[in-house]
């Protein structure tokens, strides 16, 4: 290979690593997590988060948790060392499902996006995403259903 087509290799490289890097970021696989409930609360061992490959583990950044008492699934995200939000996948502007990736919620019918603690970041929804609240006993993710 001479210099020149060389340099135009490695420069189309390197161009395209930050885009498969974003692309990689946002295309987290979906994992619905095993859940069960008890009183008022979902309840989602934490080892759901873990991806064991071969002898090696990993932890997902969030998994869904269904549940027969609401109509969309909630999204478990991990947003610190033990500290998890749990928001319901209902956009607030006219029901659409969201999508999770790249650190946030989208609306695939109209482009609404909220922050992982159901925030709005982005119209036309106007009010924040129904949340629940979470702890940790025992190995355990506690979420509230209300
Ligand atoms: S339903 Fe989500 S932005 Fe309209």
């Amino acid at each position: 290979m001479d210099r020149k087509k060389f340099l135009k290799t490695c420069g189309m490289g390197l161009i395209g690593l930050p885009f498969a890097s974003a692309l990689l970021t946002s295309c987290e696989s979906i994992y619905y997590a095993t859940s069960s409930i008890k009183n008022n609360s979902l309840i989602v061992p934490l080892s759901e988060f873990e991806i064991v490959k071969k002898n090696t583990t990993t932890y997902r950044t969030f998994v869904l948790v269904k549940t027969s008492r609401e109509d969309f699934p909630i999204c478990l995200y991990k947003t610190g060392n033990n500290e998890y939000t749990a928001a319901l996948m209902k956009c607030t502007h006219r029901g659409c499902e969201l999508n999770v990736g790249g650190g946030i919620y989208s609306c695939p019918c109209h482009g609404s996006e909220f922050d992982t603690k159901g925030g709005v970041l982005e119209g036309p929804a106007d009010q924040d995403l129904k949340t629940y609240k979470t702890s940790i006993q025992n190995e355990n993710i506690y979420i509230e259903l209300s």
